[in-house]
């Protein structure tokens, strides 16, 4: 093989030889992705794209971004990594700004390299603390790929294969809405999905922390009504739980707010984040309230969780958010997405959902009570999608969502192209499917 850029063709035989087959990709004909610049990609064979999906939520800045690069670069030539055994300014640093920016009180912040590991240090935190083994989430909920963390999350395309799943772990329903069990809508809910978690409760007096998303990405974007998060602190409050929300997808302005859990009047007493919080370098990180992290002893580390060169990018992320005011461009753009995607009459368009730039398309079978999910629908929009320049995200419990996740960069006139292309190819679809 020569040292020329690879051909799709060429990717895909490597990948086929040399990477594990767990790892999936999107797409029958992936493209190789090269280079980023802003909102836009380009593979190897010089196609541009529009990136709708960040990395699935990691790029909130896009891609090359000039601040964060110059960070990293200068940082790079000091000093990368010492692990957590020696003190190095730009972890220091970032840990009083994510403290002065977490809304949880007195704020303390424990560094790792990912959400899988960030959310298993924030259930031995929390566990430690309130004395209490069992954990429970919900079942649209994504929390990671170590052991805990995989029996943590409900979705069963992720975890279905785990034959021995950590048994500390009970799950209890997400807000589906779509297909609510006693079929309210969202004007008429009281939140009636909440009393099977209670069930779970009562049944398991062992439980004493509760993990969840506030908006399951990987779930398929499950927006909850308000009433179901006044349900669950209600029920944190009575079954005195330690609440932990996962902001490794929705931290950092992507729904609107810094966190999500500020758009429900959430009071977590820990929240996780990873993702976008390192400007593209790997970044883990567990914000906890003082009183729970105080009590825990005994040591514990992370060997690249206080990385220079993560913190110094982490550090000038932070920077550009604030220059940019990225949180107030992302309500207007996300409302402007969600009411053009709403206003696109098809009947395989089941339900159009979600918050600031997080928006989920789910496609079923048209006239049909079930809701049953349009898959080889789903499998087409996203190749014509990418064939056509824009690269959509997907997920769902049933994987028939379409997701639209771009850099929160991204301009309203560049939206606007990517949902014009989708009516396109939805017209398309209908068309073959007379
Ligand atoms: C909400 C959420 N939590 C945790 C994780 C795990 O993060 P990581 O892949 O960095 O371990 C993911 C990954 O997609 C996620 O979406």
């Amino acid at each position: 093989m020569s040292n020329s850029p690879l051909t799709p063709s060429e990717a895909l035989d490597l990948k086929r030889q040399f990477l594990a087959p767990c790892v999936g990709h999107f797409y029958d004909q992936p493209a190789v992705i090269d280079q980023g610049k802003g909102v836009w990609l380009y593979d190897t064979e010089g196609n541009q794209y529009l990136d709708l999906f960040s990395g699935v939520s990691v790029n909130h800045l896009g891609h090359a971004n000039p601040a964060i690069v110059k960070a990293i670069q200068l940082q790079s030539e000091k000093l990368s990594n010492m692990t957590t055994i020696y003190l190095t300014e730009p972890a220091l640093r970032l840990a009083k700004e994510l403290s002065e920016i977490c809304p949880i009180p007195e704020t303390k912040v424990f560094f790792c390299s990912s959400g899988s590991e960030a959310n298993e240090s924030a259930v031995f935190f929390a566990t430690n603390a309130n004395g209490k083994p069992g954990i429970l989430s919900l079942s649209h909920g994504l929390h990671g790929s170590t052991h805990a963390t995989l029996s943590m999350t409900g979705l069963n395309f992720w975890k279905g294969y785990l034959k021995h799943p950590d048994s500390r772990c009970h799950h209890g329903p997400s807000p589906e809405c779509l297909r609510c069990p006693v079929g309210k809508n969202k004007s008429s809910c009281s939140a009636e999905c909440t009393e099977k978690l209670e069930e779970v409760l009562s049944a398991n007096p062992d439980i004493g922390t509760i993990i969840l998303e506030v908006l399951p990405g990987n779930g398929g974007i499950l927006e909850a009504p308000t009433a179901f998060f006044e349900k669950i602190q209600q029920i944190i409050s009575k079954y005195h739980l330690t609440l932990i929300t996962d902001e490794v997808q929705t931290g950092f302005g992507r729904t609107g707010t810094c966190f999500a859990s500020e758009r429900y009047d959430l009071k977590p007493d820990i929240i996780t984040i990873a993702k976008s919080i390192g400007g593209g370098i790997p970044m883990g990180a567990v914000l906890v309230r003082s009183d729970i992290v105080d009590q825990f002893k005994f040591p514990r580390a992370s060997t690249f969780g206080t990385n220079c060169i993560a913190a110094s990018s982490a550090l000038a992320f932070l920077k550009e958010i604030k220059r940019l005011n990225i949180f107030e461009h992302v309500q207007l753009l996300g409302d402007l997405l969600k009411q053009k995607l709403q206003s696109i009459h098809s009947p395989w368009i089941a339900d159009v959902r979600g918050l600031g730039l997080m928006i989920g398309v789910e496609l079923c079978e048209p006239e049909n009570s079930e809701s049953p999910p349009a898959i080889e629908l789903t499998n087409y929009v996203l190749e014509e999608m990418k064939n056509k320049g824009f690269l959509l995200g997907r997920g769902g419990a049933l994987r028939n969502v379409l997701i639209w996740q771009p850099p929160l960069i991204i301009e309203w006139e560049e939206l606007v192209t990517s949902v014009e292309a989708f009516k396109d190819i939805l017209s398309s679809w209908e068309t073959k499917a007379r």
